[in-house]
């Protein structure tokens, strides 16, 4: 193949938990063209010798300084190419915008790839819109990458599983990131050809920031350093628990938000709870007048209220994640997170889509009802975790993941020749 040809990806980032997912991928490609640049004979970016322009699309589907922003600077990703600019709206108008604004840019860029990730509304707007462009008279449209696919929730009450059934099913590559992922895609009969078991590109990104996060000074601006927080851990930092809630399932119903506020008070009358908190949640605790379970000051824990604070960035976050007690959360990624940092983690769900988490991992399931919130609490913060990181989580999941786009590039481009 021609050194000087170039191939186009289109890479949607939208929600935050796509970022972290999507960095290593960029940062992947970026390093792909600087070795071809050094050495563009044979054997120069591996067998691969052409370079890939990288158009990164952003949905905007979240689009604050705190929920966006902040982690294009926190995990270097480069500013976007394109902004969609769509916001908030019902499922229905967020995906229905996203997917007509998205369409104008894929028969404008015409790419090769489009990568997308994770479960997000982003995420299948992009992957359907490709699924039926088509640039030619011969029906040709972009290779679909889908990263982190296979997960399964089996809750069809979930927005994130609707997402992930239909993007896997459009999807030519699949990326799987834990083994019931591949058993998930071939129950429902997805060809073993397109599947691909790689790891994971969000441990990935905490492998590669976990050092520069532990400079972070965000325990002391939340005042966590021994003899402020109230509770001395054994080393210098204060024992303290981390709390993330944002599911609909969890806070759009004042009665099962209340639950879990009062399944927590336990824990919160033993430790500080710091609680980042999403928009979504913000909004909801204020509308079902719950603001007495929380206190927005920043030393002291003297009634057991939980330290509400605003959503944190990357860096500061994973700080936090890892000098904590225990994470308490219904977020998807945080139960990866911690089962690769070692900390005990509780999730305030019924199911979970990345079993690997408590199989091998650091993980329970609490449920959502007081009392298994507050035995999942006390027997993770009795527990002396060793989580055993799972197969391929080793920081090397986007590096796999570009060699099967490339490979499949080359196999595209030949059999169009031909
Ligand atoms: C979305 C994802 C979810 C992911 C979560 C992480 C879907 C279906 N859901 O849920 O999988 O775990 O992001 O954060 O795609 N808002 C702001 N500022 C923002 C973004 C949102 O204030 O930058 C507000 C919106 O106005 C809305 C609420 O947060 O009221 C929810 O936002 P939305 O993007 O609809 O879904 P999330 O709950 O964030």
């Amino acid at each position: 193949m021609d050194p000087t040809q170039k191939f186009k990806i289109i890479t949607v980032v939208g929600a935050r938990p796509n970022f972290m997912k999507a960095a290593p991928i960029i940062a992947a490609i970026g390093d792909h063209n600087a070795r071809l640049a050094v050495s563009p004979g044979p054997g120069g970016a591996g067998e691969f010798r052409f370079s890939l322009q990288n158009v990164l699309v952003h949905t905007g589907q979240h689009y604050d300084e705190v929920m966006s922003d902040r982690f294009f600077a926190d995990l270097n990703i480069p500013k976007p190419d394109v902004h969609l600019g769509v916001g908030s709206g019902s499922h229905a108008a967020q995906t229905a915008e996203i997917m007509k604004r998205f369409e104008e840019v894929l028969l404008r860029e015409r790419p090769d790839v489009l990568v997308v990730v994770g479960d997000v509304n982003s995420t299948l707007a992009c992957a359907l819109v490709t699924a039926k462009i088509s640039f030619d008279d011969q029906g040709t449209r972009p290779l679909i990458a889908h990263v982190e696919a296979g997960l399964r929730s089996f809750d069809r009450g979930m927005p994130e599983e609707i997402n992930r059934i239909l993007t896997d099913h459009v999807a030519d590559l699949l990326f799987v990131t834990e083994q019931s992922g591949l058993r998930n895609l071939c129950k429902e009969g997805i060809p073993d050809g397109k599947v691909h078991f790689v790891g994971n590109t969000m441990i990935d990104s905490l492998l590669a920031f976990k050092a520069k996060a532990d400079s972070s000074d965000i325990l002391d601006r939340l005042s966590l350093r021994n003899g402020n927080g109230g509770h001395k851990a054994t080393d210098e930092t204060a024992r303290y628990a981390l709390l993330t809630l944002h599911r609909p399932s969890n806070v759009d119903q004042r009665a099962t938000f209340l639950n879990i506020l009062e399944g927590l008070e336990e824990l919160s009358n033993t430790y500080p709870v710091i609680f980042p908190a999403h928009p979504r949640t913000q909004k909801r605790l204020a509308e079902f007048g719950l603001e007495r379970f929380f206190e927005t000051g920043n030393t002291s824990h003297a009634d057991g209220r939980i330290r509400l604070v605003e959503p944190l960035g990357y860096l500061d976050f994973l700080c936090l994640m890892g000098h904590a007690a225990v994470v308490v959360t219904d977020s998807g990624g945080i139960q990866e997170e911690t089962t690769c940092l070692g900390i005990p983690c509780v999730t305030v769900r019924e199911n979970t889509e990345r079993p690997v988490t408590v199989r091998v991992g650091t993980n329970i399931l609490a449920g959502t009802s007081k009392e298994g919130i507050r035995q999942a609490t006390r027997q993770q913060l009795a527990s002396k975790v060793s989580a055993a990181v799972p197969e391929a989580w080793d920081g090397k999941s986007a590096q796999r993941i570009l060699d099967v786009i490339c490979r499949e590039i080359e196999k595209k481009r030949s059999l169009e020749r031909s």
